[in-house]
């Protein structure tokens, strides 16, 4: 006899013929298993049938096919297909006294001794780990009395509860196959797109995984998630050939009579974009900031409220002019200064508000404007990380008497080094132009200065970079935004983390997502750091300015402290890929739980 007509005989006997059905036993912390075979015998249990519709109705999303599920139809399929298909089996696994749900095995290749793991479906919660033993113990049943050497299965891309099971497991991915949905008589099928080119839209990916040919690949596979051979770096831009070709212009052309052809094309595009009066280039966004705390008339004995939680430029460029940062706290849904802490912190000395739209997310924009109106208060925005987010409409970068944005090179949109001032004030744009220049009036003379300037504008070739990455802004928001779903979609169920996630009447541009850590049998740092060792580059949230020795210690604010300790952001530069979210995500969860 065969190979194969000895397996097909033996579970067709043990489905038709054997009295009593075959029980695998296994256990969990106690509780224990048992992995009961379906057989002909419960083709007229009614109990079974309905579980099985009401399990598959509930997991319809990661089945290749939808369609309207009936008792009949349930019943036809396990006639048909489960009990008459020579190489299909199905337990119903039993924990303590939960039917917890199924697990099968399906198309044997003789062959090669295979068999793809077939159904497996978590009908009810409770028993973590119960799914993973039991399907521990189907394999290795199927290696010990059928002689399989190996097991396949398939999978969705965005089923990353099951994914990082089956990496568990020891499965490993073979193929990844883009599909989309299609209607069919009866409801949907998910169907493979031929012919795919890059640009499709891909809804969603189906994996082939396969367990490797060695002996123990039934053992707990903790080594199964080696470190990515490619850098998932926390930032980075995306460089096309229109980026090279407008620097290789300025460089060719940008000189002589147009020396500042492409710092003037930046300006005009960047305040269309934000929808400011006036734009001017700087060599980067905390000499922008400065230039906005000098216009803004701070200056010795003045107090700037300023948020605590941000990199140091937003408050050293308060105290360069003299002024005194007053720090207050954030918004632990935002991240972003909290607007009641804002109006808290008024004395007769404030002077100003300078906010930042922390990591892209859009600070309360109404509360503050509101405030200043209200205390005749100047406000500045630190837009450095968030070109592209709005509010209610509107470009962040566009609220305040200036706003700021950075082109630095793990920003959204790059030059290197580079930002921009931007204003709607005729008055502010000429004092910032005369600052920039070292104060240069040529009043009296060529070379004459009037004040102590600086020089801090930007160079004609960093500003064609700037200029090719502003033409692509929307693209680069699109991207981001999709990273960000693709980490949602993957860890929004996690409790032992928590996303921040843009308001109703925002839009995000999602530069460096948000994480704040729950868990706490990890810290933030031990995380990053074992993150590190996968080639993950996720990056600790900023500590509290008001901290650094230079400055007064003398605020609380609790929630920033919660988020300089727990809070960290996860890799999105711009080369990424779903597969490599993926991945990032099965360490969390593997490092999580
Ligand atoms: C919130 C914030 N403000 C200011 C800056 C300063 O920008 P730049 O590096 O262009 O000077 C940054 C840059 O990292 C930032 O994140």
């Amino acid at each position: 006899m065969t190979f194969q007509a000895r397996i097909e005989n033996y579970i067709f006997n043990l489905k038709h013929h054997e009295d009593i059905p075959l029980v695998l036993r296994a256990s969990i912390r106690n509780a224990p298993i048992s992995l009961v075979l379906l057989t002909q015998k419960c083709v007229n249990n009614k109990e079974i049938i309905t579980v099985l519709s009401r399990w598959r109705k509930k997991h319809e999303q990661w089945f290749f096919e939808t369609f309207p599920i009936s008792y009949e139809r349930t019943k036809r399929w396990y006639v048909n297909h489960l009990m008459n298909d020579a190489d299909r089996l199905l337990f119903l696994i039993h924990v303590g006294n939960t039917r917890l749900g199924h697990v099968g095995l399906d198309k044997f290749d003789y062959k090669n001794r295979t068999a793809d793991i077939d159904n497996i479906v978590r009908g009810e919660p409770g028993y973590p780990g119960a799914m993973e033993a039991s399907i521990r113990r189907m394999m290795l049943w199927g290696r010990e009395t059928l002689g399989l050497r190996e097991y396949t299965l398939s999978t969705f891309s965005d089923n990353i509860r099951a994914l990082s099971l089956y990496y568990r497991l020891g499965f490993h991915e073979t193929q990844r196959v883009p599909m989309i949905q299609k209607r069919t008589k009866e409801g949907t099928k998910w169907v493979e797109v031929k012919g795919w080119r890059h640009t499709q839209k891909i809804q969603r990916y189906m994996l082939s995984m396969r367990t490797q040919q060695k002996d123990g690949y039934i053992k707990k596979a903790l080594g199964t998630l080696k470190p990515s051979k490619k850098k998932i770096a926390f930032a980075g831009p995306s460089i096309t050939q229109s980026e090279v070709d407008t620097v290789v212009e300025a460089v060719n052309h940008g000189f002589y009579d147009t020396h500042d052809s492409h710092v003037r094309l930046l300006e005009q595009t960047i305040s269309d974009y934000v929808g400011r009066r006036y734009a001017l280039a700087q060599f980067c966004a905390t000499h922008a900031l400065h230039l906005a705390c000098i216009t803004c008339g701070f200056t010795k004995g003045d107090e700037v409220i300023v948020t605590d939680f941000s990199w140091a430029a937003t408050a050293h460029v308060i105290a360069y002019t003299g002024a005194t940062p007053v720090f207050v706290d954030i918004d632990p849904t935002t991240w972003c200064i909290d607007p009641v802490a804002v109006e808290r912190a008024i004395t007769k000395k404030t002077k100003g508000i300078m906010i930042v739209h922390s990591f892209g997310m859009p600070c309360d924009m109404d509360a503050i404007l509101r405030i200043a109106r209200t205390y005749k208060l100047k406000v500045i925005e630190d837009a450095a990380p968030s070109l592209g987010s709005t509010y209610k409409g509107k470009q962040t970068g566009g609220f305040g008497d200036v706003g700021c944005i950075s082109f630095h090179g793990a920003k959204i949109a790059v030059s290197g080094e580079g930002g921009v001032y931007l204003t709607n004030s005729k008055r502010k744009r000429d004092q910032a132009v005369l600052y920039s220049n070292m104060g240069r009036t040529n009043r009296k003379a060529n070379f004459w200065c009037d004040v102590i300037g600086y020089e801090y504008q930007m160079a004609n070739v960093t500003a064609a970079l700037a200029l090719a990455q502003v033409r692509r802004i929307e693209e680069l928001v699109a991207k981001k935004r999709q990273i960000f779903t693709w980490y949602w979609e993957r860890l929004k169920d996690m409790e032992e983390i928590t996303l921040l996630r843009e308001k109703d009447g925002m839009r995000c541009n999602y530069a460096y997502p948000a994480v704040f850590l729950n868990a706490r049998h990890i810290s933030r740092d031990d995380l990053v750091k074992k993150l590190r060792n996968y080639n993950i580059h996720a990056r600790e949230a900023f500590p509290r300015m008001s901290t650094f020795p230079m400055y007064e210690a003398r605020f609380a604010n609790p929630v920033a402290s919660q988020v300089a300790k727990h809070g960290f952001n996860l890799p999105s530069a711009l080369n990424l890929n779903e597969r490599d979210i993926d991945f990032v995500c099965a360490v969390l969860r593997r490092l999580l739980r």
